[in-house]
């Protein structure tokens, strides 16, 4: 992945026909919603049951900032310790990057993407075609933070702290509209209420998937 003088780059790589046609028959799910809205439960979920791939960006991110190796990794973990985004086009060579690995994947669920406006559009660009559909995880700030400081407890996430968790709430809050309107205006949004049990949230969750997937195979 390209460094742009000790900066992560904002443009990413372009893809040549090759790459893009690899990702044209992919089922591409994104999941959306604040931090500790449900959405890497319940895509590993489904990921399990579609035999899709998850794709956590924010997984990816923190593998990336554990490269000791890597010149990146310093800067990604600062940012991500800021609750801010990694910039755009560092985030999309890393999940164009991980998509053209992945071989046969039949679908994708890519959870934590787009974060913004400027992502959702650098995917067409880059990708050629837009998501099959995008879920979004309605939730309330006093329920995403309490589950975040109840998970704080476990030590897992560096980020699991009140300061940052307010920070990534705020930065969510600060990006999030422009992206809802965007699918919303081409019919591909989704809305899941994110605080109802675990159960009911992946049972809707499935019921979007499998109308995507009906679609899919009346096309083919
Ligand atoms: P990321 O790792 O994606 O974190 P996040 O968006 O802050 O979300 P979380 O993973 O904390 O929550 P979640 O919604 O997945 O909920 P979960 O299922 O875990 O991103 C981290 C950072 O990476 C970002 O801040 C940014 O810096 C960077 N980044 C990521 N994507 C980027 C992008 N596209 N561009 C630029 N930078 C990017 O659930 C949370 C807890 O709640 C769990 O304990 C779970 O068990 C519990 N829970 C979930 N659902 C329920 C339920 N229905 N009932 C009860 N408990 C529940």
């Amino acid at each position: 992945m390209g460094i742009c003088q000790g900066k992560l780059p904002e443009t990413p790589k372009p893809l040549n026909c090759e790459l893009r046609e690899k990702l044209r028959s992919p089922i591409i799910v994104f999941v959306i919603g604040g931090p500790g809205s449900g959405k890497g439960l319940h895509c590993a979920r489904l990921a399990t049951k579609y035999n899709f791939y998850h794709m956590a960006v924010g997984e990816l991110l923190r593998e990336e900032a554990k490269k000791a190796t890597s010149s990146s990794s310093k800067i990604i973990k600062d940012i991500m310790l800021r609750g801010a985004l990694v910039p755009a086009g560092f985030v999309m060579d890393l999940l164009t990057d991980t998509m053209l690995r992945t071989e046969n994947a039949k679908g994708f669920f890519i959870d934590g993407f787009p974060r913004g406006i400027r992502q959702a559009r650098l995917f067409e660009e880059v990708v050629g075609r837009p998501p099959n559909i995008v879920i979004v995880f309605d939730c309330s700030t006093e329920t995403m933070i309490q589950r975040l400081l109840l998970r704080s407890h476990t030590g897992t996430r560096a980020d699991d702290h009140e300061r940052i968790i307010r920070q990534r709430l705020e930065t969510h809050y600060t990006l999030s509209e422009p992206v809802l309107t965007y699918y919303l205006q081409k019919s591909l949004l989704r809305n899941v209420l994110g605080e109802e049990p675990s159960e009911i949230i992946f049972a809707k969750c499935c019921s979007v998937v499998d109308d995507v997937l009906k679609g899919h195979s009346v096309q083919d």
